[in-house]
């Protein structure tokens, strides 16, 4: 039985506090995480605000449980990762960094490239809605995801430098591929901090909102992919991914393979609907 929950957030540097009413399921809590359900769509807080959300060892580890429990329920159809607070997340977490040697560095780094990437393959789509300063490992962590929103508050870098030290969860190889060299080495080599309208003119974001209007419309655009048919929505996300890893002739095949996948059930389900001009009703061969 859902309950009806009032919460509040800060939003980049606004003292304006914006109260959302929402159906809202509380389902867990973790030391650094709020784990919260919106009918299909999984809402993934990142509650540090003192730290300003700064990445350490047992955020990935809570990070990896909620992939593999909560997250992996099979009602779940998309995910949306915000940051309470004023960011979205400032980095990995240069107290936590400071005392590491080498070969806890590397650890940690892997632990981080892995967590990133267990989220880029993540079957469901995975959407960041960026509230504030989304820096060093908070922006690695933001383009794992399938797609960014972002409140015309926020700010980008890539500062590791300023720390002489380099990005560690694969910002030096997702940057480049979503932008392209030159942006990713002026950003990674002057640690410049970028504004919103900026990032999205480079392509790192994909849409702006109001800073109070962020979660409404990452909401509305979570619940336009949850209408969509399920199976085709995992793979469109599995084929676009796989596809930029192989050769365009090899993509194309696979496209071939999946889209053909698609005719035995859903698709059948949805065109149909389309002719008829009724919903489609995804469930209907269960
Ligand atoms: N790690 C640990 N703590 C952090 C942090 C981080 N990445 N970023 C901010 N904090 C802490 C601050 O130390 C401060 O703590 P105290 O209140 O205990 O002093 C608190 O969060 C608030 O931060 P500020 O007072 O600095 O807030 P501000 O509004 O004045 O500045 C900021 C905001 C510009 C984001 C500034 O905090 C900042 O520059 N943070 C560091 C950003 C950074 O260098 N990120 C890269 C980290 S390295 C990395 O990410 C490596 C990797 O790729 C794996």
């Amino acid at each position: 039985m859902p309950v009806i929950l009032f919460f509040s957030i800060n939003f980049g540097n606004s003292t304006n506090l914006h109260i959302y009413r929402f159906h809202i399921i509380q389902l867990m809590s973790y030391q650094q995480l709020e784990i919260e359900r919106n009918e299909s769509v999984l809402l993934i807080k990142i509650n540090r605000p003192k730290a300003l959300n700064a990445l350490n060892n047992l955020f990935f580890d809570e990070m990896n449980d909620v992939l593999s429990k909560e997250a992996s329920e099979p009602d779940v159809k998309v995910i949306l990762l915000i940051g309470l607070g004023k960011a979205f997340v400032a980095g990995a977490d240069i107290a936590e960094m400071v005392n590491m040697d080498q070969e806890e560095g590397a650890a940690f780094s892997k632990k981080g490239q892995d967590t990133f990437n267990r989220i880029e393959n993540f079957p469901i789509p995975i959407i960041a809605a960026i509230n504030g300063f989304a820096l060093g490992g908070g922006l690695e962590l933001a383009m794992s995801c399938d797609f960014r929103i972002a409140s015309k508050l926020a700010k980008f870098g890539q500062p590791e430098v300023n720390l002489g030290l380099i990005p560690g969860y694969a910002g030096t190889q997702r940057l480049s591929r979503l932008t392209n060299m030159g942006t990713a080495l002026y950003l990674l080599l002057t640690a410049e901090m970028i504004g919103a309208e900026e990032a999205l003119q480079i392509g790192l974001v994909q849409k702006l909102t109001e800073p109070e209007a962020l979660l409404d419309e990452a909401l509305r655009l979570a619940r336009l992919i949850v209408d969509k048919g399920p199976n085709a929505i995992r793979k469109v996300k599995a084929v676009t991914r796989q596809g930029a890893e192989l050769s365009f002739v090899d993509g194309c095949k696979l496209e071939t393979n999946e889209f053909a996948s698609l005719f035995g059930n859903e698709g059948k389900i949805g065109m149909t609907a389309f002719l008829n001009k009724e919903k489609p009703n995804w469930n209907q061969n269960n």
